[in-house]
């Protein structure tokens, strides 16, 4: 792997807000970071609380603001970031496309989307790929395709198709996806809502088993819920997922949006369990923290439900997405990133563990990837983000006193112990 070159500060690293700022401004003169923090105010939609840092420039783990203060990046864009901040590989690919072609639409054939789709297909175990953009595209598509096969193959009457889903679920931000969150801020103000969806409690095969019937779809879980704080199910959950939805005739969608493409230490969070499920949708860091690619991924018998027609996206499969994602599933066939996670997971988790009870109330981690419950006395999650971010290292809180890791997977042995005694010094 080509180590990501750090990126040398160039501003002044004075206070917040009284740099000059070292960004090229499109009009009139360069803004500071409050400057630009206090322009977002009148004109963005208020739907983020983003920490109080206008990053300007980033190269591999490292963030830099437009005074020239760096940071650690320890969230990497919610696991969009994998492979780090324009990584050389991903870089050059996009570069090398951006020579030659942009968009065509999927009204005509473009040369990388072939491609695009084997790779992934080779990668997952599974056949066919249906490329998106977001996240919660993906997610929107994988219902369609999974109502679209209850009709067709299981014979499902007409509009009566459900689908199975776990509280405390993320799946995104759309009206359907809102609707079966039990998220009030997310889902509360913005119905009607589609019917169509049960809900049953996460890590409950049991609860599972009740709410499956012959109108079922599809199950559809994280495999570990990221959102939600990085719960982790028990051994033998997604297995038992696996065997239930196989005897009861409904496929098993793997939401791998944020766990997917190395985070956990494996391809894939399923791998974990050696599960293969019928529906697998990735996006975040399938586009390389440079475009927005997403995929529902599946077996022929279920993505051959779809005809022309039925399903589309002017800017899913074009060709800028596919060779930035093409080169995404070649770095993961190496199988280093893998590795590292796993490798440098152990030391995250050993770090947090010599942490517990100095401020860390527990944990929950896999791969390069924790949820860490923060002793609510010391602060919210947000009050110890803050605290973090005047150290130089960029986290963000979950929900309460959770604080979430997920750094990229080119992180250092050393960079990452450095991370763990900022949060030690926070915490004491
Ligand atoms: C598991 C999961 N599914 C879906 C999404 C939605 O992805 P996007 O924000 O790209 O729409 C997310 C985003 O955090 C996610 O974590």
């Amino acid at each position: 792997m080509t180590a990501p070159t750090r990126i040398v500060p160039t501003g002044t690293g004075t206070g917040p807000g009284t740099g000059t700022g070292t960004g090229t401004a499109p009009v009139g003169a360069p803004r500071s970071s409050a400057e630009l923090i206090r322009a977002e105010r009148p004109v963005l939609a208020h739907n983020y609380h983003p920490l109080p840092v206008v990053v300007a420039r980033a190269e591999g783990v490292w963030v830099e603001d437009v005074e020239g203060r760096r940071y650690l990046d320890m969230l990497a864009g919610y696991s969009a970031l994998n492979f780090g901040h324009r990584h050389p590989a991903l870089i050059e690919a996009a570069h090398r496309q951006l020579d030659q072609l942009t968009l065509t639409s999927r009204a005509f054939h473009n040369d990388q989307l072939a491609g695009f789709a084997e790779r992934l297909a080779e990668l997952t175990g599974l056949d066919m790929v249906l490329p998106m953009n977001t996240g919660a595209e993906a997610v929107e598509s994988g219902i369609k395709v999974a109502r679209k096969w209850a009709y067709d193959v299981k014979r499902v009457p007409a509009d009566q198709a459900t689908i199975v889903v776990a509280g405390g679920n993320f799946h995104g931000r759309t009206t359907t996806i809102v609707g079966f969150s039990d998220d009030d801020t997310a889902r509360v103000g913005f119905g009607p809502f589609a019917p169509g969806f049960r809900t049953v409690p996460y890590n409950d095969l049991a609860a599972l088993e009740a709410a499956v019937d012959e109108t079922t779809a599809a199950v559809l879980i994280e495999p570990i819920q990221g959102e939600a704080g990085v719960l982790i199910p028990d051994d033998g959950y997604l297995t038992g997922v696996r065997e239930l939805t196989r005897r009861a005739g409904c496929l098993f969608i793997a939401d791998e949006i944020q766990s997917g493409l190395g985070r956990t230490g494996t391809t894939l969070a399923v791998d974990h369990e050696s599960v293969v499920p019928d529906v697998l949708l990735l996006g975040k860091a399938l586009g390389g923290g440079i475009v927005p690619v997403s995929a529902v991924v599946a077996r022929r018998d279920v993505l051959g439900v779809l005809g022309p027609g039925q399903h589309g996206s002017t800017f899913g499969g074009n060709p800028l997405a596919a060779a930035v994602g093409s080169a995404v599933v070649e770095l993961l066939a190496t199988g280093e990133f893998q590795r590292r996670a796993a490798e440098l997971g152990a030391e995250l988790r050993s770090g947090l563990a010599a942490l517990t009870g100095k401020g860390v109330t527990g944990f929950r981690a896999r791969g390069l990837w924790a949820g860490v419950d923060i002793d609510p006395a010391l602060g919210t999650g947000r009050e110890i983000s803050e605290r973090l971010l005047k150290e130089g290292i960029l986290v963000k809180d979950t929900h309460g006193s959770t604080i979430r890791l997920a750094p990229p997977l080119t992180i250092t042995s050393e960079e990452l112990a450095s991370a763990l005694h900022c949060l030690e010094r926070v915490l004491a």
